[in-house]
Order: structure tokens, then C-alpha cells, then sequence
């Protein structure tokens, strides 16, 4: 079905086979993401991954980030912080229920999420700005619910200068920067002590500005960071809540995945990172929740390019 969205042509197909055609035919013409105003903001003007349209830049940033941020050797260099997380995640559980205190689940994912983002992308889990930061993130799930009128009859833009979008898009925008900047400065600072002498994503990213041929910029290290923060604190919460969600409500699963871990877990009462490639059940029921709840959806053929 043709859909003329305003200045936007939208193409929509509904069926699995029509998509698999159009992404093996078509793929080139329907890879960015809709070009919309706040999206363009908020990537700080096209210099992250997730927003930028496809091209040169999109594919040279995307290539510096594969090998100098998500590369294997750096995941698993944050290995030791995701165990440490769990721990703490598991033994808050443990303490609220020992002492019969009801478990607020989504707000123990949601800390979770947040300290284990800002430990790996900052270096320490920056407890008041970890809760800024989810106020933010909050904020921009928000206002990118909104209809930006710019976007789709920009010659009636101010419309959005009166509803006082504009404005709160400006002010999202200057919290969210100087957040950034603090962060910044601070890992900047030559006597910075780290807590744990690891270098955490932003060093990585602001060691990648010294060399000029890569072409890095700060609104690069800025871009990436609000992916990184936007993609990933998020995504992974909400898996976790579903999940837990359909094993309460289906005891027997529940019981088959508890049977799987204690199996595999034995006596050393905790899991760690290589068990999971055991737990073959348990990536059942974690593929079987991204399948029903998928918490992003993906770029291709979420439109098509004028
Ligand atoms: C359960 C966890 C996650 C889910 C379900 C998820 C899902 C997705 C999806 C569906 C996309 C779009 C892919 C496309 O357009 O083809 C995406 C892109 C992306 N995600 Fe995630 N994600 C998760 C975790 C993360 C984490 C932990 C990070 C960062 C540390 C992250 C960073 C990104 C980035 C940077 C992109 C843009 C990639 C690109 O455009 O090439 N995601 N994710």
C-alpha cells in the first residue's frame, strides 16, 4: 500500500514474502531512516549511527565503531562489570525478598540497564546523572511520539514554533548537551582517577579524535553516545520485564528454564557469561520474547526515499 505522507512517501508491505523481494531488490532505496527533524537534533545533524542516512560517512563511522567500540576484544573487556551488575541486580532481589518487601521489577531493570550503560560508556555508574539520564531518555521517548508539522508540511512549520514544540525540543536538547559536556570535560581532565583503571567507551572515543585521518569529530563521540544510551539502555530492559512477564504467567516454562540453569549452574550459585552457550532452552525463551515484543524495529522499509 502507497501512502503519501505529506512531503513523505511511505511504502507499506505486509507481507513476509513482498519484504524479502523489496530488501533483496530494493535495499539501497529503503536503508535510511525517515529524515525527521528531531531525529536530525538529536543525532546531533546525521553524526551517529543510528539516525544518519546511509552513505559514505554512515558507512565510515559505522566501520570505527565495529572495530574500536563494538568490537569482541572491548565487549569483552566489560565482562567483570556485567557479572558485578547481575550480582547486585540478584542480591537486591534477594535482600527485598528476604526481608518480604514486594519486588518492583521494572524499576530494578531499569536501574540495572542505566548503571551497567553509564559503567561501560563513563567509567562509573553516575547514580545522579544515571537518573538524569533516564529522565532524559524519557523525555525523548516522549516527544518523539509527537507530530513534528515541519516534517511533513514544512511550509506550515511554525505551526510547532506556537504549540511550543519547538521549544521543548531546545530544552531537551541543552539537558541532554550539557550532560554530554560534563562528562566530557571530566574524562578530559589529565588527573581523572578511574575507578578501575579500564578504559570505559568515551576514552576510546575521545582517543579516536587525536588521530585526523579518521575523520571522528566531537559530534561523533555525541552521536554514538545518545545511540549507545538510547540503544541500549532501554532495548535490554525491556526484553528482561517481557520475559519475566510471560514466565510468571507460564509456571511451567518458568520451571523448564530454572531446571535448565541450576542444571548447567550446578554448585557454584551464580551465572557466569560462558554458561550461556549451554543454556540452549533459556536462548529459546529469550528469542520467543524478541519475537513478540520486539523492543526497536528496524530501519529497512520503515520508508521509502523520496
Ligand atoms: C535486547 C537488546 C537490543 C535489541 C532488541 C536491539 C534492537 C535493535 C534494532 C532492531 C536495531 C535496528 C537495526 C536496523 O535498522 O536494521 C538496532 C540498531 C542499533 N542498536 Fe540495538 N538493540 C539492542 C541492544 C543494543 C545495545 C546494548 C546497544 C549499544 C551498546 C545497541 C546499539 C544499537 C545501534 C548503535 C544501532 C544502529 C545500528 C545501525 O544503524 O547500523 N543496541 N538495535
Amino acid at each position: 500500500m502507497f501512502l503519501q505522507l505529506g512531503v513523505h512517501p511511505a511504502l507499506v508491505i505486509s507481507s513476509a514474502e513482498m519484504a524479502k523481494k523489496f530488501i533483496k531488490n530494493h535495499d539501497q532505496d529503503c536503508c535510511s531512516r525517515p529524515s525527521v527533524s528531531f531525529l536530525n537534533k538529536l543525532s546531533y545533524g546525521g553524526a551517529d549511527i543510528a539516525f544518519a542516512p546511509y552513505g559514505e560517512q554512515w558507512r565510515e563511522l559505522r566501520k570505527i565503531c565495529s572495530n574500536e567500540i563494538f568490537s569482541l576484544k572491548k565487549v569483552s573487556s566489560f565482562r567483570t562489570l556485567r557479572e558485578e551488575e547481575i550480582e547486585h541486580f540478584i542480591s537486591s532481589i534477594s535482600d527485598l525478598a528476604a526481608a518480604n518487601i514486594p519486588v518492583n521489577l521494572t524499576d530494578i531493570i531499569i536501574s540495572l540497564g542505566s548503571n551497567m550503560m553509564t559503567r561501560i560508556a563513563l567509567g562509573r555508574s553516575y547514580h545522579n546523572n544515571g537518573n538524569k539520564l533516564h529522565e532524559i531518555l524519557q523525555e525523548m521517548h516522549s516527544i518523539s511520539r509527537c507530530l513534528f508539522v515541519a516534517d511533513f508540511f514544512p511550509r506550515f512549520g511554525w505551526i510547532d514554533g506556537v504549540s511550543g514544540l519547538d521549544a521543548r525540543v531546545e530544552k531537551f536538547m541543552k539537558k541532554l548537551d550539557d550532560i554530554f559536556e560534563e562528562v566530557i570535560t571530566e574524562h578530559l581532565d589529565p588527573v581523572r582517577s578511574k575507578s578501575d583503571g579500564a578504559e570505559d567507551i568515551l576514552d576510546t572515543m575521545l582517543g579516536l579524535l587525536k588521530d585526523p585521518t579518521n575523520n571522528f569529530t566531537m559530534n561523533n563521540v555525541k552521536g554514538v553516545l545518545m545511540d549507545i544510551f538510547i540503544g541500549g539502555t532501554d532495548t535490554p530492559s525491556l526484553i528482561l520485564e517481557w520475559a519475566m512477564a510471560e514466565l510468571i504467567r507460564n509456571p511451567q516454562i518458568m520451571k523448564k528454564a530454572q531446571d535448565e540453569v541450576r542444571s548447567v549452574v550446578k554448585s557454584k550459585g551464580k551465572v557466569e557469561e560462558t554458561d550461556i552457550q549451554h543454556l540452549h532452552y533459556f536462548k529459546m525463551v529469550l528469542k520467543e520474547t524478541l519475537r513478540l515484543y520486539p523492543p526497536a524495529a528496524p530501519a529497512t522499509l520503515s520508508q521509502r526515499k523520496p
